[in-house]
């Protein structure tokens, strides 16, 4: 359950649509995510495409995280709030000449590189400058993640990363560029990845493209093995933080490196999902001759990831009366749209207008994927603490 006795009390009257976020739970899995990483020695940069809320980037600069940003903006964002330069990582397959030139004003970390061409730019422009730009090739490891196929991003029929049958020529482009320095490379398979064995492949790709390089006289010091551990969306209140010690253990395992090799992570979700709710008012009961519906005051253009990916969200009722009857509810939203839907025929407490619901474990992809469609508010959003 998300709310205490008297915390629902403290929400009537507030306006609804609104994110709530537990910022004691955030600080909680920050903290259990960089124990287990710096135990073994490891690097995480957090995925600010999960959620960029300036309240919680604070908090997670302020405890030593890098960041990995997918956008100048993202950068400039990551600057702003106070994140270390030489710990952003950059990247995404459609870098333009403005983002490319603002990121090596800042020497960040490294460029995760994603094709030759991308390569050739970046040195051109590094050249421009007088700079020397720090790269990581995102290499196309060709593992299945298991996951929801838009999520997906390691197979050969994805957009991103190098293609293995074009190293043989990156690595000579790298040779032949003189304001280019290649301190890594770089690997992400996806997105919500809850089996380790996935993660077991991806180390053992990565064995084999580090040896590749290896064996062509070319050192590679930053391993960055990207993000996608996944949460329980199920069962929020059982596993409200992932299990980290689980996670990198499998890297601790099964990546070869030697005692200079730094490994690094790109962490999203794991991070933030589950610190945060959506919280809506049913505005309307309505039953017809097989359903019953809850129309909500939120809806696909607050949380879109039920609309895009089907995907499951709990989705419970505030300050719930145990003794109340069960009706399987479609939950909707108030968008002209009929994938408009968090859920269909879920069991839920018999409810009226004016009751909250909570949809939980969403934190990430969340308020940064929320749009204006239909004219709708800005987001709104409540702290715990
Ligand atoms: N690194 C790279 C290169 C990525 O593409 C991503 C996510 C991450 C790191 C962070 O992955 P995470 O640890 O959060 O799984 N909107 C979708 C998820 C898209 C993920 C895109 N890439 C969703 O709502 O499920």
């Amino acid at each position: 359950m998300l709310f205490d006795d008297q915390q629902v009390e403290k929400l009537v009257g507030v306006e609804t649509p609104f994110y709530y976020y537990d910022l004691t739970l955030l600080e909680r899995t920050l903290d259990a995510a960089k124990n287990a990483a710096d135990k073994r020695n490891f690097h995480i940069h957090y995925a600010l495409k999960a959620n960029f809320n300036d309240r919680i980037l604070s908090i997670i600069q302020s405890k030593g995280f890098g960041a990995d940003c997918v956008s100048g903006n993202e950068v400039q964002k990551s600057i702003d709030v106070g994140f270390d330069a030489g710990k952003i990582t950059f990247a995404g397959v459609g870098k333009s000449d403005k983002e490319i030139i603002a990121a090596l004003k800042y020497q960040i970390f490294a460029f995760n590189v994603e094709s030759i061409q991308e390569l050739e730019v970046i040195n051109a422009l590094a050249a421009d400058l007088g700079e020397k730009a720090n790269v990581s090739l995102r290499i196309n490891p060709n593992v299945d993640a298991h996951t929801h196929h838009y999520i997906t991003t390691g197979l050969d029929e994805n957009k991103f990363g190098v293609p293995n049958s074009e190293l043989e020529q990156a690595a000579a482009v790298l040779r032949s560029c003189e304001h280019v320095n290649l301190v890594g490379l770089h690997f992400h398979v996806g997105s919500q990845i809850t089996d380790m064995n996935v993660f077991k492949s991806l180390c053992v790709k990565v064995n084999e493209w580090k040896s590749w390089f290896e064996e062509r006289g070319t050192y590679i010091k930053v391993i960055n093995v990207g993000g996608g551990l996944g949460v329980d969306y199920h069962a929020p209140d059982e596993n409200p933080i992932p299990d980290f010690e689980a996670y990198f253990d499998v890297f601790d395992k099964f990546l070869d490196r030697n005692g200079q090799q730094e490994v690094h992570f790109e962490l999203g979700r794991a991070l933030v999902a589950q610190c945060g709710s959506l919280v809506s008012k049913v505005l309307y009961t309505k039953s017809g001759t097989k359903k019953h519906f809850l129309i909500l005051d939120a809806g696909m253009t607050e949380l879109m990831r039920p609309a895009l990916y089907q995907a499951y969200h709990k989705i419970e009722k505030v300050g719930a009366d145990q003794y109340a009857k069960t009706i399987n509810y479609d939950v909707v939203g108030p968008i002209c749209e009929s994938s408009d839907c968090f859920g269909k025929e879920v069991p839920l407490p018999e409810s009226k207008r004016g009751d909250l619901i909570a949809v939980r474990t969403a934190g990430a992809y969340g308020e940064v994927m929320a749009s204006r469609y239909n004219l709708r508010e800005e987001i709104r959003y409540i702290y715990s603490k």
